[in-house]
């Protein structure tokens, strides 16, 4: 009995970290699954440890519990209430389903070791009820992981992992490889580079800068006053790493090194086109070179 109890202790103690191991390998398969995971070891490890200090209290009571019971022993005038027992009492002896001391002799398999005998105990139910439960949930990982399909496999997951940054890589090496940057950067003319310009200005900037490039929240684009300098080297720094205490995004990280210099192009073009409520000059006249 013993060695049978040593055994699926182990049992149940390695289905533990095999399931602790399972969350951490499968954490980004399926997040409803996972947080079922994570909390069914949670309550085992509540449970486990609630039933090893009620376990701990029983030891402790029937070890000095002795003191009890020859009080009450002495007090022989009253007669003994019987006690209806209440919820936990019962849920706690059915749990254990402990033989009663005065019954031991009956499951004793008359082993004794230095004085110390050997009971045949059943194991207790709640050990039991969990150790059906880690087969169950064990199964129902089987279903869910190996065999319908609806759970990603270690090797699934990490092939979409793996796939996932290799996309990520590609677009990384996308962004650096356009090379220009605010000390290579030239103007352009050429009315493909504007239009792409147009519709990276269009979507991103005309919130903030006006359809027109009159000026809203952000500076006007038409007149020929620039707050961090009207030259394309200037716009391209300023596109690029923003003004970020000032409102103005750092649109490095968004948009590729050309399209900075396209929009900032089309910016230029922008110059002197007088457009309808345009907003009051701000910062210092530029003229550009006559080159
Ligand atoms: C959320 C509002 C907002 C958006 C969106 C925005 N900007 Fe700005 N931008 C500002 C503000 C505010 C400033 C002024 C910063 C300052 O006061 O220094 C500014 C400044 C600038 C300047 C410098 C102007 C000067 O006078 O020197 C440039 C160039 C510029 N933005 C371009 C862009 C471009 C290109 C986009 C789109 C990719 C964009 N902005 C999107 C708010 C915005």
């Amino acid at each position: 009995m013993n060695s049978i109890n040593k055994m699926s202790k182990i049992v149940l103690v390695a289905m533990f970290t095999f399931f602790v191991q399972s969350v951490k390998a499968q954490s980004n398969a399926n997040s409803i699954l996972d947080w079922t995971y994570e909390h069914i070891i949670f309550i085992l490890a509540a449970l486990v440890t609630i039933l090893a200090l009620s376990a701990l209290a029983y030891v402790a009571k029937v070890t000095f519990g002795t003191y009890e019971n020859e009080i009450s022993g002495g007090a022989e005038m009253s007669q003994p209430v019987k006690k209806e027992d209440g919820f936990f009492k019962k849920l706690y002896n059915k749990s254990w389903n402990l033989i009663p001391m005065d019954r031991e002799k009956d499951i004793d398999l008359g082993h004794d070791y230095d004085g110390i005998r050997e009971l045949d105990n059943s194991l207790p139910p709640w050990w039991l009820y969990m150790f059906y439960i880690t087969i169950t949930w064990g199964a129902i990982y089987i279903y869910i992981y190996h065999i319908s399909g609806i759970g990603k496999s270690q090797i699934e997951s990490y092939n979409e992992e793996v796939k996932t940054a290799e996309i990520e890589t590609k677009r990384y090496l996308a962004l650096q490889s356009n090379s220009v940057d605010e000390l290579s950067v030239v103007t352009l003319s050429d009315a493909a580079s504007l239009a792409n310009g147009k519709k990276i200005y269009v979507a991103n900037c005309a919130a903030c800068h006006g359809m027109e490039g009159q000026g809203l929240v952000g500076p006007n684009f038409t007149d020929k006053y620039w707050k961090h300098g009207g030259d394309i080297k200037d716009l391209f720094k300023t596109i690029k790493y923003g003004v970020t205490d000032k409102g103005m995004q750092a649109w490095g990280s968004t948009i590729p090194p050309t399209g900075i210099q396209e929009v900032a192009s089309y910016i230029l073009t922008l110059q002197g086109t007088n457009p309808p409520n345009p907003k009051a000059p701000e910062g210092e006249l530029y003229e550009p070179e006559a080159k």
